[in-house]
C-alpha cells in the first residue's frame, strides 16, 4: 500500500526522506516521488518505479531544503503514470500533498473545486486533498482552519501530509495508520515506524480523526474539531531497527529461515492474554474466527484444531465477506481476528461489524501499536519480529503457534506443543534445501500446481497455493483430498504437477490413494511425508512429530519451494507484483 512521509528539521530531507521510503519499500509500490520546501518555492519530482531506480534517474534525494514529504505509491484510482504519482501539488503549487487511503467522494468534490477554477493534472482521488486545501486556505488564510474545512469534506479513509508554502507540515489520520516521530533534529511523519526508526524510537501514535502541525515552533495535535488533543510519546520497540536482511539474500529468506525460533516464542510475551483468551473462548456461546489471505487460513487450521482436540466450534469468516452477510455474526459472540499487521482494512471493517453485535474482540497481532490491536480487547502479540517480505511466511507460523498454546489449554494439556522438537525440526526441515532448489528448477516452465491435503492439512493446502502463487506466479490451487473425484481428477494429465501433503497421520493411507490416483492420469507428485513412497517423483522427506504438530512443519518446505521457484523464474520474492503488505483499502 502507498507509504506516506514527511519530515521538518535540521538535516537535509530529500535524502532522509529516500531512506524511509527505503525502508517502506515492503509494503508494495509502483511509483515513487518527494517534494521539498526550498527558499522560494516548493520543487517536486516524481516517477513510477523503484525507489532506486526513480532516484538514480530524477535525483530525488537531491532535492534542496530541510523540509519534505515523499511517497510511495500503489494505485487505486488512475493508472501506474508519473502524473499519477505522489506528491500532488494544488493547481497554484502553493501545496503539495502525499496521501494513503481513498477518497471516495473525490469526484463530486473534484467537479466543484474545477467549477471554482482549479486545476487538476492526474487521474487520482488523492489529488483532490491538494486542491480542497488550498481553496480552503485561499478563503481563510489559516491553516488550522483550512485543515479543519477540509477534513469535513472528505469521505472515505486517508493519511495525508500536507506541505504548505510557509514551510509548515500538516498532517491528518483517518482510518489509515500516521505516526510521527520525534527526533532531536526534527520531525517525522510516516505511515509505519521504519519511516523514522534509523533517526529516533520516540513515536506518538496518532489516534483516528486527529490532524498535526509541525513547525520550528514544535508540534500541535488536534482533534478535527479543532481541540488541542495531548499524547504520550511511546518508546518503539528496538527490534524494528532489525528490518536488515543481514546475509540472505532476501528478506523472505531471512523470515523463512527465523522460524525455528519465532514459531515456539509465538505469544511468550502475552501469557496473561492468552490465559484470559482460553477463558473467554471456553465459555463463549459462538465463536467465530477472521482474517484475510494467509490469516485466514491460519484461522481455518485453528476451526480444525478446536473441534478436533478441544471438541469446541468455531467459525472462520473470510473479512472481506462479513460485510455482505453482517448477519453472520450472533450477539455477544466473540470474534477472534487474525492479522499480521493489524491494519488490513477488511479485517478493520470485520471488527467494526462484530462490535456492533455487541461481539467482543480477541485478536492475534503481529504489530502491537496498530489499529487491529487498539479495537480489542484481549490483544496476543504474534512476537515474531517485522515480517517484510510480503509474502507472509513466518507470520503464518508465528500465528499457527499461539493457536497450538491456546489449544493445549482449552484441551487441558491433551496435546504436547513441545518448543524444543518444534525448532529442532523446522530447523532440519531448513539445514537440506538441495532437493527443494533441484524441484524448483522444474517447476520453473510449469503451468498449474495443485495441492492435497486432507483435514488440518487442507488449510495448510491453501496456504500453500497462496505462497506459491504469490512467490512464483505459478496458478495453484488447493484442494481437499476428498474433492479430487468431484472435478479437480479432470484437470490431471503430464502438464501437471501435485503436491501431497502427507504426513503420516490418521489422513496418510487416504491420501496417498488420492496421489496413485493422480498419478495414473500422468500428473507428476511431489510427496511431503515423513514416509516415502513409490508414488513420488520426488519426496521431501520431513521429520516424524506428534500428530498434532505436522501443520507446523509441512508448510516449511512449501514455503522454501515458492521462494526459489521465484528465484528460478528470476522475479523478486520480497516484492511480488501487483502485491502489498498492508492492503490499508478495502
Ligand atoms: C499472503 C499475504 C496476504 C496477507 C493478507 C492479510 O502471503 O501476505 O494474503 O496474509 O493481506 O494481511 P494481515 O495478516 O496483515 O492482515
Amino acid at each position: 500500500m502507498c507509504s506516506i512521509i514527511g519530515y521538518y528539521g535540521d538535516g537535509p530531507a530529500a535524502p532522509i526522506l529516500v531512506r524511509g521510503l527505503k525502508r517502506m519499500e515492503y509494503r508494495g509500490y509502483d511509483s515513487v516521488g518527494v517534494a521539498t520546501k526550498s527558499d522560494h518555492d516548493i520543487a517536486l519530482k516524481k516517477g513510477v518505479g523503484k525507489v532506486d531506480d526513480v532516484n538514480n534517474a530524477l535525483h530525488l534525494d537531491n532535492l534542496p531544503g530541510h523540509i519534505g514529504i515523499g511517497h510511495t505509491r500503489w494505485a487505486t484510482h488512475g493508472n501506474v503514470t508519473d502524473v499519477n504519482a505522489h506528491p500532488h501539488p494544488s493547481s497554484s503549487g502553493k501545496i503539495a500533498i502525499v496521501h494513503n487511503g481513498i477518497i471516495e467522494n473525490y469526484d463530486e468534490l473534484k467537479a466543484d473545486l474545477q467549477a471554482r477554477g482549479y486545476n487538476f493534472k492526474s487521474q487520482t482521488d488523492s489529488e483532490v486533498i491538494a486542491n480542497l486545501l488550498q481553496f480552503n486556505y485561499d478563503q481563510c488564510h489559516d491553516i488550522k482552519q483550512s485543515m479543519i474545512r477540509t477534513m469535513s469534506k472528505l469521505k472515505g479513509h486517508y493519511a495525508f501530509v500536507a506541505m504548505f508554502e510557509n514551510g509548515m507540515l500538516a498532517a491528518a489520520r483517518y482510518h489509515e495508520p500516521l505516526i510521527v516521530g520525534i527526533g532531536k533534529n526534527g520531525f517525522f511523519l510516516s505511515s509505519d515506524v521504519l519511516g523514522f526508526i534509523e533517526k529516533t524510537d520516540d513515536a506518538i501514535y496518532l489516534d483516528n480523526g486527529e490532524f498535526v502541525m509541525l513547525d520550528r515552533i514544535g508540534i500541535q495535535i488536534y482533534d478535527f474539531e479543532g481541540n488541542a488533543v495531548k499524547h504520550q510519546v511511546t518508546k518503539v520497540s528496538k527490534e524494528f531497527a532489525d528490518a536488515y536482511k543481514g546475509d540472505y539474500a532476501h528478506f523472505t529468506l531471512k523470515e523463512i529461515s527465523e522460524q525455528p525460533d519465532t514459531i515456539i516464542q509465538a505469544g511468550d510475551k502475552s501469557a496473561d492474554a492468552i490465559n484470559t483468551a482460553t477463558d473467554f473462548i471456553k465459555h463463549a456461546r459462538n465463536i467465530y474466527i477472521t482474517g484475510s489471505g494467509t490469516s485466514y487460513n491460519a484461522a481455518l487450521v485453528a476451526k480444525y484444531l478446536w473441534q478436533k482436540h478441544a471438541k469446541i466450534k468455531v467459525e472462520p469468516i473470510i473479512s472481506s465477506e462479513l460485510s455482505f452477510t453482517p448477519e453472520t455474526i450472533d450477539p455477544n459472540s466473540i470474534l477472534i481476528a487474525i492479522s499480521q499487521s493489524g491494519e488490513s482494512a477488511d479485517v478493520l471493517e470485520a471488527v467494526k461489524i462484530a462490535k456492533k453485535a455487541n461481539a467482543k474482540i480477541l485478536s492475534i497481532v503481529n504489530i502491537l501499536t496498530s489499529s487491529l490491536a487498539q479495537e480489542s480487547a484481549v490483544v496476543i502479540g504474534m512476537g515474531c519480529g517485522p515480517e517484510i517480505g510480503v509474502a507472509a511466511t513466518k507470520s503464518f507460523t508465528a500465528q499457527l503457534g499461539i493457536i497450538y498454546k491456546i489449544t493445549r489449554k482449552l484441551c487441558d494439556g491433551c496435546i504436547n506443543v513441545d518448543s524444543t522438537k518444534i525448532s529442532d525440526s523446522v530447523g532440519k526441515v531448513l539445514s537440506d534445501q538441495t532437493k527443494i532448489k533441484e524441484i524448483a528448477k522444474e517447476l520453473k516452465d510449469v503451468q498449474d500446481i495443485y495441492i492435497l491435503g486432507r483435514a488440518v492439512h487442507y488449510p495448510i493446502a491453501l496456504e500453500s497455493a497462496l505462497k506459491l502463487k504469490e512467490l512464483s506466479y505459478i496458478h495453484a490451487e488447493g484442494i481437499p483430498g476428498g474433492e479430487l473425484k468431484h472435478g479437480p481428477l479432470a484437470l490431471m494429465d503430464s502438464s501437471v504437477y501435485v503436491i501431497i501433503i502427507n504426513p503420516n497421520d490418521f489422513t496418510y493411507n487416504d491420501t496417498l490413494t488420492s496421489a496413485r490416483e493422480i498419478k495414473a492420469r500422468g500428473a507428476k507428485i511431489i510427496g511431503i511425508s515423513d514416509k516415502p513412497s513409490d508414488v513420488y517423483d520426488h519426496w521431501i522427506q520431513i521429520p516424524t512429530i506428534d500428530d498434532a504438530l505436522y501443520p507446523l512443519i509441512e508448510i516449511i518446505p512449501i514455503q522454501l519451494l515458492s521462494y526459489y521457484s521465484a528465484i528460478e523464474k528470476d522475479t523478486d520474492p520480497d516484492y511480488p507484483r501487483n502485491l502489498a503488505k498492508s492492503v490499508t483499502v478495502k
